[in-house]
């Protein structure tokens, strides 16, 4: 297992030119914590809206606000230090005009200090990546399943399974390619048509639930982790952190209960000139 060793934070422009090459590893992050353990092995790190569903509880991504994407992407930035750190413009702060997409995207990037940003949607939006792309903002698109539509959707589920719907797909991801997208995520897409739509495309295609054929992989860290109770098919657990934060945190329970923790190597002792000036018990001034 190697970890990455330059420097220098990359760049959309370094994402972009990773077309067809060495396969970009991605993983979503929240947590200053867990930013740099990711970073270590990541080319980039999404600040995703999915942190709703998972940090919050929430039933779906619609009600994060820009807020809560710019307070995570900050610790997210402190975490880390060389993967391109892309935040998303979660629901309601990007789709009313390409004006008010600029308005957002340009607090994410000064307040936060990250190198990108995501939106969701393919044609309708191609208008707003040009506008934003041309006004120094990097975009990375978001085609396929797109979960802040989940009330249009009506649930969240594979696109692009029956071959009479891959049109509308197709031409999402090249109208967000040729607007000027520097990457696109492809979510839960039928795998033959996520690879077409890699050759097709002159930008990266980031697969989640995609194809292994993407220029690259993405996945929410707490569902890889084995943290999250439940995730879609698409999600490999590479570890099981779910069983392993209730075992220490039993036994931390049951220590506590027992008082056998804090342990002596746990407290503070008085230093020895403190002790010997302490008064006997019972001779001192009382605190009462
Ligand atoms: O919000 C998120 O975590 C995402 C990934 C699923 C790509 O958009």
């Amino acid at each position: 297992m190697s970890t990455q060793n330059e420097n220098r934070r990359l760049t959309a422009p370094d994402i972009r030119a990773r077309k067809g090459g060495e396969p970009i590893v991605s993983l979503t992050s929240y947590h200053a914590h867990t930013a740099r353990i990711v970073d270590a092995y990541c080319d980039l790190i999404l600040v995703g809206d999915s942190l709703g569903m998972v940090m919050h509880g929430l039933e779906t991504t619609v009600p994060v606000t820009l807020e809560m994407m710019i307070l995570q992407g900050q610790a997210v930035m402190r975490g880390s230090k060389r993967a391109l750190v892309v935040v998303d413009l979660p629901f309601g702060s990007y789709e009313a005009s390409k004006e008010q997409a600029f308005a957002s995207a340009s607090r994410i990037l000064k307040e936060t200090g990250c190198g990108a940003i995501k939106i969701e949607g393919g044609r309708r939006l191609a208008e707003t990546v040009s506008f934003l792309a041309e006004r120094g903002v990097p975009v990375m698109g978001h085609v396929g399943l797109t979960p802040q539509a989940i009330n249009t959707l009506g649930s969240f589920r594979a696109q692009g399974r029956d071959e009479m719907d891959w049109g509308p797909i197709e031409a999402d991801a090249r109208a967000v390619a040729e607007a000027g997208a520097f990457a696109i995520v492809l979510e839960a897409v039928a795998e033959p048509l996520a690879r077409r739509i890699t050759s097709q495309v002159s930008i990266p295609t980031i697969g989640i639930g995609a194809s292994p054929a993407c220029d690259g992989q993405i996945l929410v860290l707490e569902d890889m982790l084995g943290l999250s109770p439940r995730v879609p098919k698409f999600v490999k657990r590479f570890g099981s952190l779910g069983p392993s934060i209730e075992v220490a945190v039993k036994n931390y329970a049951q220590e506590v209960r027992a008082r056998t923790f804090p342990g002596a190597e746990h407290v503070y002792p008085m230093r020895q000139a403190t002790i010997a000036k302490l008064p006997e018990r019972g001779k001192g001034p009382s605190r009462a």
